[in-house]
C-alpha cells in the first residue's frame, strides 16, 4: 500500500495559489441507488453510505451525509467512484476499508484496489488488487463483502468477484492474498450470454461475516461465515479454524442467493435474506432464514407466503439492542409498493409496514415525508401514487445504539426515521427522505443562461432540476423537470435572444422527447414535433428559439422550426455534435470526427466550414453568449476560435490538448472566462482562462471529478468567475474565484444549504495522459451516463447506440415507462408488463 501524494514534479508545473473551492449544487434527495449503509458496532453516531458510482458518505449527528471520497477519482481514477464494499473496523471507529472499482469487464481497464482511511474519510491509502472490483455491477447490493475481524483489526477478508476467489490480508490491508482453501468461487452468471461481459461475468462472492461470539484462534475469530453465488450446490460456508478450513454449513437452504448475512450476537443466531435474483433490478421469490448457531438448526421464517410471495429479500437489519427484533425489505416490490417487515420474536410473526385492507384499499402504517428534497414527493410520491417507500431495497439498518433510528437505502434516495420502535406500539412510524447531502446524481446537461436562469441541470433518472437564481443553488428545487418527465434527460439549450426559452432532450422512445419552455425552465410542455420513436442525443435551440436542432441517439440530426414535425437533415452525419449561434438565427454549427459544419440558413442544410487545422477530433462546440459568429471548438489537439460563423478558424491553444467540454462564462468587468476540461500543465484537469486562452490555470485542484471526457461544463452566465461542473455519479460542483494570470484567488461561493456537505482536501493520484487511455474512458463514461447509474433504470447491457434492439435475460427488466434499457426478451422468455414502471422478462 502506498499513500498518494502530489509528486513534485506535477507540484512544480501547477501555480502556487489553491484552484478554487468546490461545494455541491443541493437537490438534498440524493438522487440514485444507495446499496449499503453501514453502522459502527461500538461507537455511537458513526455510519457510512455507499454509492454504487458516486463513491462514500458519512453520517452526521443531524442526519446530514458528508462525501469522502472526492478526494480520490481525478479522470484516469475515476473508477474509485464504484464502490463495492464497505467495512469498519469494530476496534477503531476512525478505520474505513473499501473495495472500489467500477466494472468488472472491459468498460473499466483498471483492477480494483482495496481503500483504506484511519480518519474517517479525510485521507485514503490504496492496496492494489490484481484483478477487478464492480462498485456498479450486478449483485452489488449484497455484502457486504469486506469485513475486519472483530479480534484482530490486522484481518480483513474480501470476497472477490469473477471467480477470483477469497482473499485475505493478516497486516491491516496493506496486503491482500488469495484463500486458496475456499474453493468456491460461484457459479452464478446472471445472462451467460451477455457479450459485453456485464452480465455474464461471474458473480462470484457475496459476503463475510465474523461470528464474533466464537472463540479465538491464535488471535483471530475463529468463526467466519462467506456467502457464494451458487444456488446449485451451497451459498453459505463456514470455517471454524479462523478460515484454515471451509465447509458448506449443513441443512441450509438449496434454493437462491444470499444478500444479507446478519449475526444477532445475544441470540447466538444468523439472519439471512435470499432473492431468487442478484439484484438489485430482480426477485420474484425468496425467503428469509434464521441459522442458529449453538443448536446448528435452520428455521424458514419468511413473513409471506404463496400468491403473497412475489418478490425476492434484500435488506435486513436486526436490532442489537433487543434481541429477537428484526427488520427485512422485499428487495423490489413494485407495485403497489414496496414492503418492509418487522419481527420481534426472532421470526416467528411478523407485521408489514402496509396491508390490503379490501382491494383498492390499503393500510399503511407509516407516514412519510421529504422535507430535504421536496422534489421526490413532488414529483415520484405525487406521480405515482405507490412505490413511494421504495425499491431496490438492498439495504435496511437499525442503530446499534438507538433501537428508534433506522436508515434504508433505495434506488432514489435514502430513508428512514426516529421512531421505529413505535411499530410494536401503536404500529405507525413516521418515515422520512434522509439523503441530505448525498448528491449522487449522472449529469447529462449543464447550462447557465446570461440575463436568465442560472442553472439548468439535466440528469440521468431524475429528468433534471432549474436554479432560477444562484442564490437557489443550496437550496433542494420544489420539483424536477416534469410535464414531460423524461426520467432521464440528455441535454439542454437556451435560445440566445429570448433568454427564457429553453429546449430540453429525453432518452425514453414511446413519447415525443423533447421538452420546451417559455419560462426559463420553471414550466414545460412537450413538443408534438416530435415523433415517439427519436430520444436521446443533444439539442440547439436558435437564438430567436423559432428552430430546434436535435442530434438525436436513434435516427441521426433531425430539425423543427416553429414546433413543425421533426425532418431529417440529410447534410449532417448521424451524432454530430451540435450548437446554435447564440445572437443570429440563421446560424447553426455541428462537427463529427475532423469536419466543422455551419448552416447559415436555420439548420436547414449544412456544408462544411473552416479546416481545423491539424486536429484529428471534434469533442466539442461552444458558441460565445453575446458575440455573434464567434465559435470555439475543442479538439484532441488543442481549442480552436472562428470569428466568422465558422469560416474559418485559428488555433487559440494547444497549450490544452484533448480538449473535452469548454465553456464561457461571466469574467470580471465586461469579460468573459473560458473554462475548458483538457490535458495541461497539470495534467488532465478543468483549466481556466481571464485573457482569452492565452494562459490557462488549474482550476480543480484535488477535487474529483471522475473521467474529465464525461464532465459536464458550464460557465455562469450571471456570477462572475462562478463555474460549473456536472460529474457521473457526484452531482452538480461550482466554484467561483478570480482567474489571474496562471493563478486563481478562490472566495467562498455563498450558499443557503443546510447540508454539511464540504470537499474533503485528499490525496491526488497523477494521471496518465494516454491517448488511448483517454478514449477508453470516454466511451466508457458515455455509455455509464446514459444507461446504467441506477434509480429505476435498470443497467443495459449494451452501448446507447444499440440499446433498442438488444435483448436481456430472464428475470431482467425490459421495459417500464422510465426504462431505457433492452427491450426484447432471450428466446424462451415474453416481456410481461407488472405495473407501469416495470416489464419483466418471465
Ligand atoms: C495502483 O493502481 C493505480 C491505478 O491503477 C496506479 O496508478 C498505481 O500506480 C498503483 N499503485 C501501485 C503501488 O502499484
Ligand atoms: C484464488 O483461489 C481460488 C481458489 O483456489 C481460485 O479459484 C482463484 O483462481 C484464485 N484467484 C486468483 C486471482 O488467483
Ligand atoms: C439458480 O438461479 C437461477 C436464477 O434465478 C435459476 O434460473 C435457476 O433455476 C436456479 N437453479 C437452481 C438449481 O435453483
Ligand atoms: C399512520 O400515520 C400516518 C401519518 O400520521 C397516517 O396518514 C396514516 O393514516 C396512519 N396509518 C393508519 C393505518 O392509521
Ligand atoms: C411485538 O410486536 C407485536 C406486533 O407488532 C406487538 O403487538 C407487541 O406489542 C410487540 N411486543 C413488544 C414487547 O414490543
Ligand atoms: C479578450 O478579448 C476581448 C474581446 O475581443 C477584449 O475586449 C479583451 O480585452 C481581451 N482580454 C485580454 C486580456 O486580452
Amino acid at each position: 500500500m502506498r499513500t498518494f501524494n502530489a509528486l513534485p514534479l506535477l507540484l512544480a508545473a501547477v501555480p502556487t495559489k489553491a484552484a478554487f473551492s468546490w461545494t455541491n449544487v443541493h437537490t438534498g434527495g440524493g438522487g440514485g441507488f444507495i446499496p449499503s449503509i453501514v453502522f459502527h458496532p461500538k461507537t455511537q453516531g458513526v455510519a457510512y453510505a455507499r454509492a454504487d458510482i458516486g463513491g462514500m458518505y458519512k453520517l452526521n449527528s443531524d442526519d446530514s451525509w458528508t462525501p469522502i471520497s472526492d478526494g480520490i477519482a481525478q479522470d484516469a481514477s475515476w473508477h474509485n467512484w464504484g464502490t463495492d464494499a464497505l467495512a469498519l473496523d469494530p476496534e477503531n471507529a476512525d478505520v474505513v476499508y473499501a473495495a472500489l472499482g467500477m466494472y468488472t469487464n472491459s468498460w473499466d481497464p483498471n483492477n480494483g484496489c482495496i481503500a483504506k482511511s484511519t480518519d474517517q474519510g479525510s485521507t485514503w491509502t490504496f492496496s492494489n488488487l490484481t484483478f477487478k472490483v464492480g462498485g456498479n455491477m450486478p449483485g452489488r447490493g449484497t455484502g457486504e463483502r469486506l469485513a475486519v475481524d472483530p479480534a484482530n483489526s490486522d484481518i480483513i477478508y474480501f470476497g472477490a468477484r469473477s471467480g477470483h476467489g477469497l482473499w485475505k490480508s493478516t497486516d491491516g490491508g496493506v496486503t491482500f492474498s488469495n484463500v486458496t482453501s475456499f474453493t468456491n468461487t460461484g457459479t452464478y452468471r446472471e445472462d451467460p450470454s451477455d457479450t459485453t461481459g456485464y452480465e455474464s461475468d461471474l458473480m462470484g462472492l457475496l459476503f463475510v461475516t465474523f461470528d464474533s461470539t466464537s472463540a479465538t484462534l491464535n488471535g483471530a475469530t475463529s468463526r467466519i461465515f462467506v456467502g457464494v453465488a451458487d444456488n446449485i450446490t451451497a451459498s453459505v460456508y463456514e470455517s471454524t479454524d479462523a478460515g484454515s478450513t471451509w465447509a458448506p454449513l449443513a441443512g441450509q437452504p438449496g434454493a437462491f442467493f444470499p444478500h444479507k448475512c446478519r449475526l444477532q450476537p445475544t441470540e447466538k443466531a444468523l439472519y439471512l435474506t435470499y432473492s431468487n435474483g442478484i439484484g438489485p433490478y430482480d426477485g420474484t421469490d425468496g425467503a428469509v432464514w434464521r441459522y442458529d448457531l449453538t443448536t446448528s438448526v435452520w428455521t424458514d421464517i419468511t413473513p409471506v407466503s404463496g400468491s403473497n410471495l412475489y418478490f425476492g429479500f434484500g435488506g435486513l437489519g436486526v436490532d442489537i439492542l433487543n434481541p429477537g427484533t428484526l427488520v427485512v425489505a422485499a428487495l423490489n416490490s413494485w407495485w403497489p409498493n414496496a414492503q418492509i417487515f418487522r419481527s420481534n420474536n426472532s421470526g416467528a410473526t411478523w407485521s408489514p409496514l402496509w396491508e390490503w385492507t379490501s382491494y383498492p384499499s390499503m393500510n399503511n402504517y407509516y407516514g412519510l415525508s421529504t422535507p430535504n428534497a421536496p422534489w421526490i414527493q413532488t414529483s415520484f410520491w405525487d406521480v405515482t401514487n405507490d412505490e413511494d417507500l421504495g425499491w431496490m431495497i438492498e439495504s435496511l439498518e437499525i442503530d446499534p445504539f438507538d433501537s428508534n433510528h433506522w436508515l434504508y437505502g433505495t434506488g432514489l434516495t435514502i430513508m428512514g426515521g426516529h421512531d421505529l420502535t413505535n411499530w410494536d406500539t401503536v404500529h405507525n412510524v413516521s418515515i422520512a427522505t434522509l439523503a441530505n447531502g448525498v448528491e449522487e446524481m449522472a449529469v447529462t446537461g449543464l447550462t447557465s443562461v446570461p440575463g436568465g436562469s442560472e442553472l439548468l441541470v439535466a440528469v440521468g433518472d431524475d429528468s433534471g432540476f432549474t436554479y432560477v437564481s444562484s442564490s437557489n443553488l443550496g437550496t433542494a428545487p420544489a420539483t424536477n423537470w416534469m410535464t414531460p418527465e423524461f426520467s432521464t434527460s440528455t441535454s439542454v439549450d437556451y435560445a440566445g435572444l429570448t433568454v427564457a426559452d429553453i429546449v430540453r432532450s429525453g432518452n425514453t422512445a414511446g413519447t415525443q422527447q423533447i421538452g420546451v419552455s417559455s419560462n426559463g425552465g420553471s414550466t414545460w410542455s412537450i413538443d408534438y414535433g416530435a415523433t415517439t420513436t427519436a430520444y436521446g442525443g443533444t439539442v440547439a435551440y436558435s437564438a430567436s428559439g423559432d428552430t430546434v436542432l436535435w442530434s438525436t441517439a436513434s435516427q441521426g440530426v433531425l430539425r423543427s422550426q416553429y414546433t413543425s414535425t421533426f425532418a431529417s437533415i440529410s447534410s449532417l452525419p448521424a451524432t454530430a455534435l451540435i450548437a446554435s449561434d447564440k445572437q443570429n438565427d440563421n446560424y447553426f454549427y455541428a462537427g463529427s470526427s475532423a469536419t466543422f459544419y455551419v448552416s447559415s440558413n436555420n439548420g436547414e442544410t449544412f456544408a462544411a466550414g473552416g479546416s481545423l487545422g491539424s486536429a484529428t477530433q471534434i469533442n466539442y462546440i461552444t458558441v460565445h453568449p453575446t458575440t455573434a459568429g464567434k465559435v470555439y471548438v475543442s479538439t484532441n489537439a488543442g481549442i480552436y476560435l472562428s470569428t466568422n460563423f465558422g469560416s474559418s478558424f485559428t488555433l487559440l491553444t494547444s497549450a490544452l490538448t484533448n480538449v473535452y467540454q469548454i465553456a464561457l462564462g461571466v469574467g470580471s468587468g465586461s469579460t468573459w472566462n473560458l473554462y475548458a476540461f483538457g490535458t495541461g500543465p497539470a495534467g488532465n484537469k478543468l483549466y481556466g482562462s481571464a485573457d482569452n486562452g492565452s494562459t490557462w490555470t488549474d482550476l480543480q485542484g484535488t477535487q474529483s471529478f471522475g473521467a474529465i471526457s464525461g464532465c459536464q461544463l458550464a460557465g455562469s452566465g450571471n456570477v462572475a468567475g462562478q463555474v460549473y461542473v456536472g460529474t457521473n455519479g457526484r452531482g452538480v460542483f461550482y466554484a467561483k474565484g478570480t482567474i489571474t494570470g496562471g493563478s486563481t484567488t478562490a472566495t467562498s461561493t455563498s450558499s443557503t444549504s443546510t447540508s454539511s456537505v464540504k470537499s474533503t482536501s485528499t490525496s491526488t493520484i497523477l494521471s496518465t495522459k494516454s491517448t488511448s487511455g483517454t478514449s477508453t474512458t470516454q466511451t466508457t463514461l458515455s455509455t455509464s451516463t446514459v444507461t446504467t447509474h441506477s434509480s429505476i433504470t435498470s443497467s443495459t447491457t449494451s452501448s446507447s447506440s444499440s440499446v433498442a434492439t438488444c435483448t436481456v435475460g430472464h428475470y431482467a427488466q425490459c421495459g417500464g415507462e422510465t426504462y431505457t434499457g433492452c427491450t426484447s426478451c432471450a428466446s424462451g422468455y415474453t416481456c410481461q408488463v407488472q405495473n407501469p414502471y416495470y416489464s419483466q422478462c418471465l
